[in-house]
């Protein structure tokens, strides 16, 4: 089912740097039940600091319920976890959670936070940056409720940035948007990763589409994590 290595492949490998050897997610024999369905048995796995990992699988393989463990949601049914200590989180669920009757930007000017930024202007600096790099600059006016899921989804990622997490966990994060700014979103992600050393942990059934990104993928098939590689293939 995975591809093999060809030779004349390109082949980018995880840069595991003493830096980023720290481990902030520890999962042993990990399962979720819900009632009679096991969403996830027996998951053993590691995410070091600064890594980028994503979690594919098909639908109903439980990458959303694997989430939803990493970012400490809900317990597991068995199994044990342990989650980073002083480490701020931010989550892009496939619910939203935007306020429909605001516009994109007064969305994300309800995130600003004066711990956070030295000022006002830093923040809109950073805001105006994301919206550019994301292409959504001359849409930040428009209403929620008269956004496209496109708009929506961008938003909510730069809504998400603005709290400049040490880990982002999203949940199909491009479901509403096209390769090329699939793409871009990957890109800008990677900016962080590398320049604030951001964790980064992106659920998506298109094997295909993140098979092009560099990062690890964790493959998840009914609920089991079958497939753990450091590499991919351009
Ligand atoms: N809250 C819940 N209550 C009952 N069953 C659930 C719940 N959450 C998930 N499940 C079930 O657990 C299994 C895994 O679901 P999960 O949502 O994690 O899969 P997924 O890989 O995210 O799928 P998709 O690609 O469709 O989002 C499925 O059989 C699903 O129906
Ligand atoms: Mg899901």
């Amino acid at each position: 089912m995975f591809q093999k290595v060809k030779k004349d492949q390109k082949l980018h490998y995880f840069q595991e740097t003493n830096q980023f050897q720290k481990t902030i997610f520890k999962l042993d024999n990990v399962g979720v039940k819900f009632g009679d369905i096991q969403a996830l048995k027996d998951v053993n796995l590691r995410v070091n600091q600064g890594e980028i990992v994503f979690i594919t699988g098909a639908s109903g393989a439980g990458k959303t319920t694997l989430l939803n463990i990493l970012a400490g949601n809900y317990p597991q049914t068995s199994g044990t976890v342990t989650l980073p200590t002083g480490k701020f989180s931010a989550q892009v669920f496939q619910e939203l959670r935007l306020v429909e009757n605001m516009t994109c930007l007064e969305n994300l000017k309800l995130v600003f936070d004066p711990s956070i930024y030295k000022n006002k202007k830093e923040f809109e600096n950073d805001l105006y940056e994301l919206a550019k790099i994301l292409g959504i600059t001359k849409r930040l006016n428009i209403k929620v409720s008269n956004a496209n899921g496109g708009l929506r989804q961008k938003v909510a990622i730069i809504r998400a940035l603005l709290t400049r997490p040490d880990i982002f966990i999203a949940d199909e994060p491009t479901s509403s948007l096209d390769y090329d700014n699939a793409k871009r979103l990957f890109d800008l992600l990677n900016v962080y990763n590398t320049k604030r050393g951001m964790t980064v942990i992106w659920a998506s059934h298109n094997r295909e589409l993140v098979g092009k990104f560099v990062g690890k993928i964790l493959h998840l098939e009914s609920g089991r994590l079958i497939h753990s590689g450091h590499a991919c293939f351009i």
